[in-house]
């Protein structure tokens, strides 16, 4: 696949086939592409959680759905948890002169690395921001006061790839000037 056709292939993908276990190689793939993503001042702010245990995935999938939402993620194999550290001395001081919440940024580039090379290994993803952060904190032994922005279900898709909806180039992208 080339990049374009990558970037149209990936997709948050909502149904697993749950019997279907992830090889432990394509998990440390993706965790290696996660690594390798950029964030301010090289601070890397992040610990990845890899839940392939079925028990915790089945704990976590319950900490994920509420209200109707995320309940797909009760038939996904692999969940994994990003976990926000500090950040280093120089992007804390950066973030702090420019009003600016680092880590979160660098995290989501690092979620996108993942799903990126998730999806170049023909595995599905989907990113969760909606979970129950208390829970999964216990379910995962992560200290109270840390924060966990996102969770990502990882497993191979079952559903087909779909078109996808955005914003037109004009609308989202302007040149030279924004107005
Ligand atoms: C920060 C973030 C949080 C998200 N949270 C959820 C979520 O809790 N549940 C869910 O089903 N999808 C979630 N999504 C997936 C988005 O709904 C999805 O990316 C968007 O609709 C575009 O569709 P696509 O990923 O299939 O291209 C989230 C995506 C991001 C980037």
């Amino acid at each position: 696949m080339d990049f374009k056709d990558l970037v149209l292939y990936r997709q948050s993908d909502r149904k697993y086939d749950e019997n279907k276990i992830v090889e432990k190689e394509k998990i440390n793939q993706c965790i290696e592409a996660s690594r390798l993503a950029p964030s301010a001042c090289n601070s890397q702010p992040w610990t990845f959680v890899v839940a392939d245990d079925k028990t915790i995935v089945e704990q976590l999938s319950k900490a994920a759905a509420n209200l109707g939402m995320n309940t797909f993620a009760k038939h996904c194999p692999v969940i994994i948890a990003i976990v926000m550290e500090k950040a280093n001395f120089t992007a804390k001081i950066g973030g702090v002169m420019k009003d600016k919440d680092f880590p979160l940024i660098d995290i989501g580039f690092s979620a996108s690395y993942f799903c990126l090379q998730a999806a170049d290994l023909g595995l599905g993803t989907c990113v969760l921001g909606w979970f129950d952060e208390k829970k999964v904190k216990k379910i995962l032994n992560i200290d109270d006061k840390k924060r966990v922005p996102l969770l990502i279900t990882l497993g191979y898709s079952l559903a087909k790839t779909r078109q996808k909806i955005r914003k037109d180039e004009n609308k989202m992208c302007k040149y030279n000037r924004y107005k």
